[in-house]
């Protein structure tokens, strides 16, 4: 399995968050927690899965950000809607890793929290930044074959560009957009600092040596 390795893309992530759709610096988080009995190489997973994150980020944040130039937020839901799936689709394809982002009060429909994750969303939510940078979460699950290590990382809310279509002040016409395209949305109201949602990079273990 081949994996892309960008260093400059993972740069070029921080300075593109503002773009939106979905944005954090995962090239600098910190890590707010981990397995006690872990042993594989936690600090290499987590470099491991920010790169991947930042591709994520770096892709994405491409995209809206044409899209936002080019026909504002009304054209820029309809890129995220297809483009933020195919993206990380195409990344867990060529990394090897799961990736996917999830919520609390999610919008896209296959974005819910699994029982599984629920702990460790919670944690993040008590505390979305550590020493200023998103917060993270690292663990191992499952046995065997099935065998996983697990990196959560928080998606603090954003003032700008966020609050256009996550904010609690959403324009009439985007919520309509919203509600078109996702009839279940439960992503609006969310207030700059609050815990928008987290990247999961879920790697099989024996992958990364754990
Ligand atoms: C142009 C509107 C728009 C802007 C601006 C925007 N988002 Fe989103 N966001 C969306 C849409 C649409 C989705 C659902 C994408 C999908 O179908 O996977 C989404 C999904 C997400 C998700 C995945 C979880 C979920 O609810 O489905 C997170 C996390 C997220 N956005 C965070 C952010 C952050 C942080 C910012 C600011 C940096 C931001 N968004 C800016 C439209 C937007």
């Amino acid at each position: 399995m081949s994996r892309r390795m960008f260093p400059g893309l993972v740069a070029a992530s921080a300075a593109l968050a503002a773009g939106g759709c979905g944005g954090t610096e995962t090239d600098t988080v910190s890590d707010s927690a981990s397995g006690p009995t872990a042993s594989f190489d936690e600090a290499a997973v987590l470099a491991r899965s920010a790169e991947v994150a930042g591709q994520f980020q770096a892709e994405l944040q491409a995209k809206l950000k044409e899209a936002l130039a080019a026909g504002g937020p009304i054209l820029a839901l309809d890129v995220c809607h297809s483009a933020a799936p195919m993206i990380a689709a195409e990344l867990s394809q060529e990394s090897g890793a799961d990736l996917s982002r999830v919520s609390a009060r999610n919008r896209n429909p296959d974005g819910g929290l699994t029982e599984e994750l629920l702990p460790h969303y919670a944690l993040l939510q008590e505390m979305p930044l550590t020493d200023g940078k998103p917060s993270r979460e690292i663990w191992r699950s499952g046995e065997g074959e099935a065998a996983r290590i697990n990196v959560l990382s928080a998606i603090p809310m954003q003032e700008q560009p966020c609050s256009v279509c996550h904010g609690t002040d959403v324009a009439p016409e985007v919520a309509a957009k919203i509600n078109e395209l996702y009839p279940g949305d439960k992503a609006i109201g969310f207030e700059p600092g609050e815990l928008r949602g987290a990247m999961l990079i879920s790697w099989p273990a024996d992958e990364v040596g754990g």
